[in-house]
């Protein structure tokens, strides 16, 4: 099992677990070795799937004895447990993963022929569908062709790639950035190469799980914080070797409760103790702060973390990740990090589309204005019904139910009303805190809004929520 803190499993270690888990992150080498690690990867999907049990059973309890599936592949049992629960979960009309969707994902989607207000996509300010936004896409294929054709380094680099890092690095304020095909690739990318670079790796304990992969390289040597708890921090890293570099690493907003690092605390003690700072902006980029440039901006601290990494996939509208920060640490993984050398370059129409996001995002504030007026609005709304919100100036608002039941038998009637969401249960978040995920964009309209509202208090009558 996983020494690892992940972000798709929660715990909440008591102190001793705690140094346990610090002194023995130390020793993780093993945990790289394949088959632990395959096996690691599926109980951890196998743990996520787990909490769709009762809905999905209904009344069967699942056990291995109970597994009816058979696989050509192998007799793993958690791999024969896991196919069998997408199986049944198919069956009994639960199975709430890859939805398809029918049209683009906006103010609305169409889900099996039905238009469905969305309330659970990460295209924060609706920039998907922006006219300039799609025109510089279709532009860039006319004249690029749809691939880059190779890896950066030899024959995919496009003008467009590097202008995209010069604009990634003027947003967040730092000397250089470059660009990964994938947010996950990129935090593993650049973790993985501090820890190989012999930086100890001190971590929020509900840091993105590509971050906690990133720490998993042979030589890692990483450590957590409980989270957002600054005095935790403060005592690893008074505890520590000083003699050690260090980087602190946290996610900007953390995805499963929308909350804020507390990132000025986290310079003062990186400053006071001779640590380096690093913050994953994946869920600020483009919300958070007057002009969307993420945590620092919001908190005035701009120009003072050490590396920012985000990715292009939330509110720009596209897809990939980067890594701005000091210079020679971006010439270091343009030419050394293995994802970056030995991967395919992002479609020059990708970095085309996360430029022409990046200059609506300057020129048209009303979209971030119009997100944080909605997600205060759904808030607001959601409170005045009686709905437990936990809302943290993000567009992140985990609507807490209880137990897990709930929070299936919720989305499944706000599916029947048309309302797109995602549930969340044990062991994604807390026992006995499943929710709903309300993801607000930039498009819900007033009435979209309303009609939302209206489908979670039909929802939360019915079920005796409120
Ligand atoms: C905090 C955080 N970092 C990184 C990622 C990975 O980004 P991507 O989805 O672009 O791969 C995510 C994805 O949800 C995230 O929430």
């Amino acid at each position: 099992m996983s020494i690892y803190p992940s972000s798709s499993v929660y715990r909440e270690p008591n102190s001793s677990q705690f140094r346990r888990l610090n002194r023995r992150s130390v020793v993780i080498r093993a945990l790289l070795k394949g088959r632990r690690k395959t096996k690691m990867l599926t109980r951890a999907f196998s743990r996520s799937l787990s909490s769709h049990k009762r809905m999905a059973s209904e009344s069967t309890s699942v056990s291995k004895r109970s597994i009816r599936y058979r696989s050509a592949v192998t007799h793993q049992p958690e791999f024969l447990e896991m196919i069998d629960k997408v199986e049944r979960l198919k069956r009994t009309n639960t199975y709430f993963y890859m939805r398809n969707l029918e049209s683009a994902s906006g103010a609305s989607v169409i889900v099996g022929g039905r238009r469905m207000i969305m309330m659970g996509s990460n295209n924060y300010l609706g920039l998907t569908t922006h006219p300039l936004v799609k025109q510089a896409a279709i532009r860039a294929i006319e004249e690029y062709g749809t691939g880059a054709g190779g890896v950066r380094i030899l024959s995919g680099t496009y003008r467009l790639h590097e202008q995209l890092e010069e604009r990634l690095a003027e947003l967040k304020q730092t000397e250089a950035s470059v660009v990964f095909v994938g947010g996950y690739l990129t935090n593993l990318a650049a973790v993985s190469t501090l820890a190989e670079l012999g930086y100890v790796l001190i971590n929020d304990e509900k840091n993105h799980a590509s971050i906690i992969d990133g720490c998993k390289v042979r030589k890692a040597r990483a450590s957590f914080y409980r989270h957002n708890d600054m005095a935790h921090l403060e005592k690893l890293l008074l505890n520590g070797n000083r003699g050690d570099e260090r980087f602190v690493i946290a996610d900007g907003v953390f995805s499963m409760d929308g909350d804020i690092a507390d990132v000025p605390a986290m310079l003062n003690l990186t400053r006071q103790y001779g640590a380096k700072t690093y913050v994953d902006d994946a869920h600020a980029t483009g919300v958070l702060g007057t002009h969307g440039r993420g945590t620092a901006e919001y908190f005035g601290v701009e120009g003072q973390i050490d590396i920012i990494v985000g990715t292009l996939s939330k509110a720009l509208g596209a897809v990939g990740g980067f890594v701005a920060g000091p210079r020679d640490l971006v010439v270091y993984l343009k030419h050394a990090s293995r994802a970056f050398v030995f991967g395919s370059a992002l479609p020059p129409s990708v970095a085309a589309t996360a430029l022409a996001a990046l200059d609506v995002i300057r020129d048209e504030p009303e979209h971030l204005h119009r997100l944080h007026q909605n997600t205060r609005r759904v808030s607001e709304g959601l409170k005045d019904l009686g709905f437990e919100v936990r809302y943290n100036g993000t567009p992140i608002l985990p609507v807490i139910v209880g137990e897990e039941d709930r929070a299936y038998r919720l989305a499944r009637l706000l599916d029947q009303y048309g309302v797109f969401v995602n549930p969340v249960a044990y062991p994604a978040v807390k026992p006995r805190e499943a929710r709903i995920r309300i993801s607000v964009n930039a498009l819900l309209t007033d009435r979209d809004i309303g009609d939302a509202l209206l489908a979670f208090k039909r929802a939360g009558i019915s079920l005796g929520l409120i």
